[in-house]
């Protein structure tokens, strides 16, 4: 029989070509290792349809991120029609295996509904658009999904605020007031600014750093930040102290999209250093009081967005495409249990 919230996610349709995998029997969780942290993997709810893919999500990690079925382009496909069978899919899945949901992402430049990038609105209704939307979305989850990826990607890789539709359209100001309405919308959730590239020193971390620091100059309801880390297998430079330095401003400070990718064809010793560097994100991570919790963004290599992003390069997640899991699975439990 097929529980509830599957058949559910299935009827939602999400995604076409959904394998019905077996996981091997023998994982041991992550979820519980380190109690001052939850770990987490992003989903695609129709992927909750293949037996193995839903048994290792749910019995392995105790966080989930829906990955594409909260973003506007599903959530408000036509203005003021709001659609959340996808999300609620997973959502429900979520709850009936005890876990805790990260929100991704209610105002971005990417994945937003044609009425949205093609409109043409003046700055008032655009502020109202942007409102409206954070309210419907947040009312619809209040008590469900904890924590929200407010604005995501806001700052461009020089560290300049990022030329989008919303600064185009009502200016630097969108920022706070998409926290005020986040905040206003659900006052019980944590708010997060989620950007990638920060986990490294350089101008997209600074660019970063100073947008948080006039967040909090300016009262904005912000609870944490985001680090994506979507990486190679080179070590970041100054991970570790870059996550302190944020953290010292006083937010919580959490790996929200992980993924290591490697090569295409090369084999165990990439693999090796792989799991080297998803140790040394996850002993960063514990390293620092405020580092909450961590994220792999896709379940395992088959479903993963890397090689359709970067060319010859893939396999970036924890377990391979017939749900195995890989060294970098074993390193990243033992750097939950201290390494
Ligand atoms: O929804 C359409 C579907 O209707 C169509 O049939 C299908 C055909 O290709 O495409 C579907 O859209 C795809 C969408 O994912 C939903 O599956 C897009 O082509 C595809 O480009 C999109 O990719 C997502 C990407 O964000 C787009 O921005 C990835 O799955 C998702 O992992 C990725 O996630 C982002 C985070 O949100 C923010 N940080 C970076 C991260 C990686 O890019």
């Amino acid at each position: 029989m097929v529980a509830p919230a599957l058949a559910a996610a299935a009827m939602a349709g999400c995604g076409g070509g959904v394998g019905d995998r077996d996981a091997p029997r023998d994982v041991a969780p992550l979820k519980g290792l380190d109690p001052q942290r939850f770990v987490g993997v992003a989903v695609q709810g129709g992927l909750l349809a293949d037996h193995g893919y839903a048994q290792l999500v749910g019995s392995v990690f105790d966080a989930v991120t829906p990955e594409n079925e909260l973003k506007w382009d599903v959530t408000e496909p036509e203005r003021g029609k709001f659609e959340f069978a996808k999300a609620d899919g997973i959502v429900d899945f979520a709850r009936e295996h005890g876990m805790r949901v990260r929100g991704h992402t209610l105002v971005w430049h990417n994945q937003n509904p044609q009425w949205l990038t093609h409109g043409s609105f003046s700055r008032t209704q655009l502020i109202a658009i942007m409102r409206d939307h954070i309210r419907a979305v947040m009312a619809h989850y209040k008590g469900r999904i904890g924590e929200w990826d407010v604005v995501n990607e806001a700052v461009d890789d020089t560290g300049k605020l990022r030329d989008t539709p919303w600064l185009r359209g009502i200016g630097p100001e969108y920022i706070p007031m998409a926290f005020r309405f986040a905040h206003e919308a659900d006052p019980s959730a944590k708010l997060f600014y989620n950007d990638y590239g920060t986990e490294r020193t350089g101008p997209k971390a600074d660019g970063v750093y100073g947008l948080v620091q006039s967040l909090l100059a300016a009262k904005a309801p912000l609870d944490g930040v985001g680090f994506q880390t979507h990486v190679d297998a080179k070590p970041p430079p100054d991970y570790e102290a870059t996550l302190r330095k944020f953290a010292a401003l006083g937010v919580d400070v959490e790996l929200t999209e992980v993924d290591v990718r490697v090569p295409d064809g090369s084999g165990a010793a990439a693999l090796r250093a792989q799991a080297e560097q998803y140790a040394r994100l996850v002993a960063g991570c514990r390293a620092v009081a405020r580092c909450r919790g961590i994220v792999v963004w896709g379940l395992d290599d088959k479903d993963s967005w890397v090689p359709a992003a970067y060319r010859g390069f893939g396999d970036a997640t924890l377990f391979d495409a017939d749900l195995k899991p890989k060294p970098a699975y074993d390193a990243v439990r033992k750097a939950l249990m201290g390494g």
